[in-house]
């Protein structure tokens, strides 16, 4: 399926809501609040969707935000997004503003589990169904969950560094790990899936641990403070990075580049324009892309079913909340490396060539085929 969306500028306000769809109000109808159709002929209630923040990843606002916006467009579905900016509070409100304004499904990617648990437990309360997009609220009361294997990306991760150590040649890597937020669950199940790779490494003394730290709300400043830190206490000896997305493998880039130290194999994922650049211009050696069209259509698809009242389609497992098992949607992720760029992240419209091949990586672009 094609997939083309616009592009739209970072939104730095706080609290800036879109209504993607007015619906088609029922036929003949006069009547402004009537509850939008989707198409199957029955009508469908209100959704909204409370993304994050605009600053631990690109793709809140360059993917998710267009591609969830288009999905229930399409589907003739009035829906509401809003992004917290990082703010727990902001997102409580969001989320108790949205139910006041008549939402009946919400799509929450919460800031961390707490603060999700009180926001779906109020939604409960007051007959909102709940899907938890791409993180789960660990013992919380979401109705479904939608993402990717998590575990299965911190896999893919691990293995891409050991690939680009053992590519290089490189004797007893010294492994730095940058890991993402610690309130973030999915943090855990990247670490989770990294460390079965790298562990078996450290402890048959094939890899060197030389730094291992979590990044607060996957902030990349405090990324860059903490990478430089590791440097300095390492005395720049650092052979690899495990990043846990291309934000944090950007901060650890610059770090080196502030050095001038010899690039070095640095992870990362979702497949953001820098972080491709980044791997063109051999300062990463690979990322993680998530396709995130199927988990935004996944995600609207299940709300759409909710907001009509209909069956729910797509389930195909579960994930453990801490206290149940919560049915699930989870994709796959696929390892992105100089090789495959073309047929990826270009391929499924997911970046266009024009934001990768400018300035210093249009050479780069033209060697890997882009
Ligand atoms: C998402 C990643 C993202 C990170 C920071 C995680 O929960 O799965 O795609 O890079 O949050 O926003």
């Amino acid at each position: 399926m094609q997939l083309t969306v616009p592009r739209r500028p970072l939104r730095a306000l706080a609290g800036l809501t879109t209504v993607v769809a007015l619906g088609l109000a029922g036929c003949g109808s006069d009547d402004a609040e009537e509850p939008a159709s989707g198409g199957s002929g029955k009508k469908a209630e209100k959704v909204a969707v409370l993304l994050p923040d605009t600053k631990s990843s690109t793709r809140w606002e360059t993917q998710d935000r267009p591609l969830l916006e288009k999905a229930f467009k399409d589907a003739g579905v009035e829906a509401t997004i809003q992004n917290a900016e990082g703010d727990k509070s902001t997102q409580q409100q969001q989320a108790e503003q949205a139910i006041t304004n008549g939402a009946k499904v919400m799509l929450l990617t919460n800031l961390d589990s707490g603060s999700g648990a009180a926001i779906q437990a109020n939604a409960k309360s007051q007959g909102v169904k709940v899907i938890d997009y791409d993180r789960l609220t660990l013992e919380g009361q979401t109705d479904y969950y939608v993402s990717f294997d998590n575990v299965a990306v911190g896999k893919l991760q691990g293995q891409g560094l050991v690939d680009c150590l053992e590519e290089k040649g490189a004797e007893k890597p010294a492994v730095a790990l940058l890991n993402g937020s610690p309130t973030d669950n999915n943090a855990t199940l990247f670490a989770q899936g990294y460390n079965s790779v790298l562990e078996p490494k450290f402890e048959a003394g094939e890899f060197v641990k030389a730094a291992d730290q979590s990044v607060p709300e996957w902030d990349n400043q405090k990324a860059l403070t903490i990478f430089e830190q590791m440097l300095q206490k390492e005395n720049n000896e650092i052979d690899g990075v495990l990043a846990a997305n291309d934000g944090l493998g950007n901060a650890a880039i610059s770090a080196l580049k502030q050095r001038k130290l010899d690039q070095i194999p640095v992870t990362g994922q979702d497949a953001t324009a820098e972080g491709i650049q980044n791997i063109l211009n051999g300062d990463q050696c690979m990322t993680v892309y998530k396709a995130i069209k199927a988990e935004a259509d996944a995600a609207a698809k299940l709300a759409i079913a909710l907001a009509k009242g209909e069956e729910p389609q797509g389930v195909n497992g579960k994930a453990n909340d801490g206290k149940r098992d919560v049915p699930s949607v989870l994709l796959k992720p696929v390892t992105v490396t100089k090789e495959n760029i073309a047929d990826t992240v270009i391929k499924d419209n997911f970046l266009k060539r024009e934001e990768i091949c400018t300035g210093k990586t249009t050479a780069a672009c033209e060697e890997a085929g882009i």
